[in-house]
């Protein structure tokens, strides 16, 4: 089985986006696409002697083929060992568990995320480092550089191997073990979660409903909340991972995970929903009868965190995205600990974990995570729930009303404009951008406009700069209107327009939150003629 060298040329559009490259299965599935992104890693990353590998995806379509076709590359790399998760499952937090708990050098985790799946659908591949956490800019610019110049292959010319049954084997000097996708990801929740107190919750008349939308959470679900916190057979459902997500878009919000919300709101409604998406970072929570805004529940984490064992000595400080809502900034003010603003993506937060500035990091896209692993961790978030309702006997409800009480309520919601053809999508943003510096201090559809930029970061650990992050639009009154556009598409370009208000007044915090942010619709109309440049009467969907 020695290595050989095919001989290969570059593919144009292989740059990683907010997450890693993404595209069709049909793109991924031309001759040489996979193994140039996967050369072009390679010839990056440092020597892999005496190295380990973490590797696994969330189980859509390709997944087993793409894993065959890494291991034989690893090999040729070099690496000394490959941890991959059995029938090659492992859930984005899993692997940065795995990566963290083995000391490995890194780990390539196979996912679209939230994306669908299936021989139509999409696939993905991204790096993750050694902290755990994904690969930052430097290195996926590097990547994409690699891609430009490819000209060679480097794999082994070996067999398959049978990743459905644990154990290890050799690809010439390189060893696969295949692994328990669940073990070393449910022995860190073991170590931050009070079990006892959630296992005596479940056994209680408290009742729970987890939908793992046919995605990589089902495993980890069933087997902490069904298996080890006792929870009665059923609770979870949807829980194998299945290759087109049987139909379903993974994607955890009130929209595409519409049949949880239906029973959460049925007159029998269980006491908490939850669901995680295609590869189980992010989250949603929902109450009876009552919806979570993802802004909302970090903010609830954080306010409450000391309750739970792995935050008992509080909180270092906390992080959010941008577009997020400023919820969890008034429970850090409140509490006296620093709060970061960050442009959109997991790994920004990276620096902040490791450097020990923030323990608590989220996002308004329904993620939330700590410094446990170094990606956002849905099922994670759905512990810490759970924690939090069985030590404070209150409900999701009372949780998410007594935050609002203390610090008002931050009204949010985004907007959507899917699949408009990029050149629409990048006029549009162009000519905001060119407005941006006469807009402070005028009114606009009777509103008036503090002031207006173009976000940029500079990265308080490592002094990095990233531009053109979102343009925001912030009035006087500390409402918000955010324009950016996706870089996690795989059709033409989503634009994404954020609304947020702050409503301290507890008799006006119950309108539904369209209404609520009227105002503001009409300020983003207004000022970036979004029907005009995108030909759509309305957004694709509204959380
Ligand atoms: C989206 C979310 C972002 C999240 C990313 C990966 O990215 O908005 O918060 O980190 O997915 O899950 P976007 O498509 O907006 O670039
Ligand atoms: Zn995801």
């Amino acid at each position: 089985m020695p290595t050989i060298v095919i001989p290969t040329s570059p593919f144009d559009g292989q740059r990683p986006g907010t997450s890693g490259l993404r595209k069709k299965v049909t793109v991924f599935q031309q001759t040489h696409y996979l193994e140039n992104f996967v050369q072009a890693l390679f010839d990056v990353l440092p020597d892999a002697r005496g190295k380990t590998l973490v590797l696994g995806g969330d189980g859509r379509y390709y997944n087993r083929v793409a894993i065959q076709t890494i291991l034989r590359m690893a090999a040729a790399k070099g690496y000394a060992q490959v941890l991959v998760g059995q029938s090659g499952i492992l859930s984005t937090p899993a692997v940065s568990a795995v990566i963290r708990r083995h000391g490995a050098s890194g780990g390539i985790v196979l996912s679209a995320s939230h994306n669908p799946g299936g021989p139509d659908g999409d696939f993905g591949i991204k790096y993750n480092v050694a902290n755990g956490g994904p690969a930052p800019e430097k290195v996926t610019e590097a990547v994409y550089a690699r891609t430009q110049q490819i000209r060679e292959i480097h794999i082994c010319d070996s067999a398959d191997l049978p990743l459905d049954t644990l154990g290890n084997y050799r690809i010439e000097g390189m060893q696969v073990s295949v692994i328990d996708s669940v073990a070393d990801y449910a022995a860190v929740m073991r170590d931050l979660f009070d079990f006892d107190a959630i296992r005596k919750l479940l056994a209680s008349s408290f009742r729970l409903r987890f939908d793992a939308m046919n995605a990589v959470g089902g495993p980890y679900a069933k087997a902490l909340i069904e298996g080890e916190l006792g929870a009665p057979v059923g609770t979870v459902v949807n829980a194998v991972p299945l290759e087109d997500f049987g139909g379903l878009h993974p994607d955890p919000n009130p929209v595409n995970a519409e049949d949880l919300i239906a029973h959460l709101f049925a007159d029998d409604a269980p006491d908490m929903g939850a669901a995680s998406d295609g590869d189980a970072d992010r989250n949603m929570v929902v109450g009876r009868k009552f919806v979570v805004s993802p802004s909302d529940s970090l903010a609830v984490l954080a306010a409450h965190a000391t309750l739970v064992p792995g935050y008992k000595s509080g909180l270092a400080g906390v992080a959010r995205s941008m577009p997020t809502s400023t919820a969890v900034d008034r429970v850090a003010k409140s509490l006296g600990i620093a709060c970061f603003e960050t442009p959109t993506g997991w790994k920004f937060f990276g620096n902040l974990l490791d450097a020990g500035k923030a323990t608590l990091c989220g996002e308004e896209s329904y993620g939330t995570g700590s410094s446990h692993v170094r990606e956002k961790d849905g099922l994670w978030a759905v512990l810490f729930w759970l924690n939090l309702i069985a030590v404070t006997g209150r409900s999701v409800e009372s949780l998410v009303r007594g935050l609002w009480a203390t610090h008002g309520r931050c009204v949010y919601s985004r907007h959507d404009y899917e699949a408009i053809p990029s050149e629409r999508a990048d006029a549009l943003m162009r000519d905001l951008r060119a407005k941006l510096p006469t807009l402070a201090g005028t009114t606009v559809a009777g509103q008036s406009i503090a002031m207006a930029d173009d976000f940029a970061y500079t990265d308080p650990v490592d002094g990095s700069v990233s531009r053109k992050q979102g343009i925001r639009i912030i009035l006087v009154d500390g409402s918000r209107v955010v324009f950016r556009l996706s870089g996690t598409g795989t059709e033409g370009a989503t634009l994404r327009i954020y609304l947020e208000r702050h409503e301290p007044e507890p008799s006006r915090q119950d309108l539904p939150a369209q209404e609520a942010l009227r105002p503001l619709i009409f300020l983003a109309e207004t000022v970036a003629q979004v029907r005009a440049h995108t030909g759509m009467d309305q957004p694709s969907v509204m959380t």
